[in-house]
């Protein structure tokens, strides 16, 4: 009864939302959520789409991607809302404010998002701070970036691992903002062999001093050239890295409707992502083979889109775009089509299906 009074709410309240300036509706979802108003999941946990991977054992694979809850905020509301995991950043050492508004736009036409938010962050200490209150439970990864005038940004990431090493189920290393002039030079196969040298070695250390070996994974844009991922891929699996996401934000504008909107700078997110971030996820996925996970991101809004992530290579997968438009009602949906797609397809579990169709996604152009 409760939850179906809320999950009413929730609808009304999504178009109010749609209302509402991109970053206002942002910090009144936010609130919400820390202040327990949103309904929980009804569906329990289904064996079908369950997944073992980085050494965790995720109850779905449908993740709340990085930048919306920046600060670790709602970590457990987004985990009762019913996603499997959700990971909190990009988080600075650092506190810093981002870009000048208005720096987050909506293209409802294309059902797309463009933010040039520039790592607005409250720093390493008051994000782990509030981490550090909460009951350990579900999986919460830290999305760890680089403060935009440091002169260390290697140094700026080795900083988030030491700082969360006790309390990250797993790191992500963002180095595919394109909002952070310069950011994306770490992509260079050389830089990274460097900051991957320091990242790694820094969560061994922290493993072998007797703390956790916490696992790390790299997050890489979709607008990586066809003759760079090879390369890119190589460093990553010769650095041990436990895993990719792929992919962050593109500065591609192809095929948008809503062109007015479209020529804002950032980085464009939702729906027009979708194909160009998945046929990348391929791309890489035949390059990994199975080494490492991958996380799918860019454009999931459906439950056919999130099979087809993972059909294209992804172990688990994030979303954040299409819930602004969808409202939370969305992951459990997908949830369902998913375990739906495991029974039509005569598997017992979702991850039967991982990279069943990488080939095909993998040969098909970057832009249609
Ligand atoms: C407003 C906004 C802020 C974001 N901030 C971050 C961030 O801080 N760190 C990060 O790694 N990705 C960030 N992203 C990228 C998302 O995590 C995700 O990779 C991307 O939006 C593609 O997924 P989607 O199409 O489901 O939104 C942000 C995306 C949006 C729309």
């Amino acid at each position: 009864m409760i939850s179906d009074l809320f999950s009413g709410v929730t609808k009304l309240a999504q178009p109010l939302l749609l209302m509402l300036p991109p970053e206002q509706a942002h910090e009144a979802t936010l609130v919400a959520l820390e202040k327990g108003l949103y309904p929980r999941s009804s569906m329990a946990a289904d064996p079908r789409i369950a997944v073992e991977a980085l050494g965790l054992r995720f109850p779905n694979p449908v993740g709340m991607g990085p930048g919306f809850d920046k600060e670790g905020r709602a970590p457990d509301a987004l985990l009762d809302i019913g996603f499997g995991f959700t990971e909190v950043g990009t988080i600075t050492p650092l506190p810093q404010p981002g870009n000048p508004a208005p720096r987050v736009f909506r293209l409802p036409r294309d059902r797309g998002v463009i933010n040039r938010l520039g790592f607005n962050s409250g720093g390493h200490a008051a994000a782990l701070a509030r981490l550090a209150r909460r009951q350990k439970r579900g999986i919460v990864g830290i999305n760890v970036g680089a403060n935009k005038d440091s002169a260390d940004r290697a140094g700026d990431y080795v900083k988030g691992i030491e700082a969360f090493a006790q309390i990250a189920s797993y790191f992500t290393v963002n180095i595919s903002s394109p909002n952070t002039p310069g950011l994306r030079d770490l992509q260079a196969p050389a830089v990274l062999d460097q900051l991957l040298e320091r990242v790694m070695e820094a969560r061994e250390k922290i493993a072998t001093s007797g703390g956790r070996r916490v696992p790390v994974l790299v997050k890489i844009a979709p607008d990586i050239a066809e003759q760079d991922i090879e390369p890119i891929v190589g460093r990553m699996i010769a650095h041990h890295v436990d895993g990719m996401i792929v992919a962050n934000t593109t500065l591609s504008r192809h095929g948008i409707r809503d062109a007015d909107i479209g020529r804002e700078a950032g980085g464009l997110s939702g729906q027009p992502l979708f194909h160009r971030s998945t046929v990348m996820l391929a791309k890489v996925a035949q390059v990994t083979a199975g080494r490492m996970p991958i996380i799918g991101s860019g454009g999931v809004h459906s439950g056919g889109s999130a099979l087809a992530k993972i059909e294209a290579g992804a172990t688990l997968i994030q979303l954040y775009s299409s819930l602004i438009f969808e409202g939370i009602g969305l992951v459990d949906r997908i949830k369902l089509e998913l375990a739906e797609a495991v029974t039509r397809a005569g598997a017992k579990n979702i991850t039967e299906l991982i990279g069943t169709k990488t080939n095909v996604w993998a040969a098909k152009p970057v832009d249609v």
